[in-house]
């Protein structure tokens, strides 16, 4: 069974998905070229495309390609046509990769992508915040959607992210720099570095994949009586102290008394 957590792993995977792209469209378009089907149907070029996504989507879900790999193929061919027909200036197109690259980029080595806590989660975690000073870690902290308002409403506190994406982390520095909050810092970098027995509370919205090795890290490192919160993720085989309900997500934040 190969490493599903090595580089050589996700490049296979990648290269699968690309290779597959180009076969299907040679079993696809060719015969369609060789028989003039364009000539004879005019939708037809439409369909083709439309085979094209969803035989590569099928046979990546049959080759067991992770499921972010099979809607990829499904979209990349139709995207891929879309932009040759959107009339902007090439340069847009660099642009767009540049800002997605710098939000995205990191997310082939850590496989833990950016999307942002819901609303509701500054509010259910200012509930289990002491009324003493403390130290709060936001383990990929994303653009401070989390850190900002918890650092707003315990100003006696001190607040830490550490975050692997280059965008989101100088915009979450500006974003506290323009609040002019004293208490808060962003670090760049992965949070396998970061020493988690400095702090009191260690929150995280990362992944199924990487909920093991973060687990590990905080049983190794939290000090007794500090919490580890997880949302969304539960660690496998480790039922949580307490659960909190997200209740329009129909999610749970999960709580660990160290
Ligand atoms: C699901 S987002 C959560 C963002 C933020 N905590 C929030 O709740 O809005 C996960 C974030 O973790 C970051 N990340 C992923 N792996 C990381 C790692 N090994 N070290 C630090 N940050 C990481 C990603 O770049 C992403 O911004």
């Amino acid at each position: 069974m190969p490493d599903k957590k090595s580089v050589g792993f996700r490049f296979r995977s990648a290269l699968i998905a690309l290779f597959l792209q180009v076969l299907i469209a040679l079993v696809i378009f060719l015969p369609a070229l060789y028989f003039d089907i364009r000539g004879k149907y005019s939708l037809a070029p439409l369909y083709l495309l439309f085979a094209q996504a969803l035989l590569s989507a099928f046979v990546a879900y049959l080759l067991k390609l992770e499921r972010w790999w099979v809607l990829i193929s499904f979209f990349a061919p139709l995207l891929f046509i879309v932009s040759l027909h959107v009339n902007t200036n090439h340069w847009h197109y660099l642009v767009i990769f540049a800002l997605f690259f710098a939000i995205y980029g990191a997310t082939f080595h850590s496989r833990v992508p950016y999307f942002p806590s819901p609303d509701v989660i500054p509010d259910l975690l200012a509930s289990l915040l002491p009324g003493a000073p403390f130290k709060f870690l936001d383990v990929g902290s994303g653009f401070g959607k989390v850190l900002l308002p918890l650092a707003r409403r315990a100003p006696f506190a001190s607040f830490c992210g550490v975050e692997l994406a280059f965008l989101p982390l100088v915009i979450s520095r500006v974003r506290a720099n323009l609040c002019g909050r004293q208490n808060i810092e962003f670090v760049h970098g992965n949070f396998q570095n970061m020493d988690f027995s400095e702090f009191d509370i260690v929150y995280t919205y990362l992944s199924p994949v990487v909920m093991d090795a973060v687990w590990t890290k905080a049983l190794a490192e939290m000090r007794h009586g500090t919490l580890f919160i997880s949302y969304e993720f539960n660690v496998d085989g480790r039922k949580a102290d307490f659960e909190i309900e997200c209740v329009r997500e129909r999610t749970f934040l999960y709580v660990w008394k160290m």
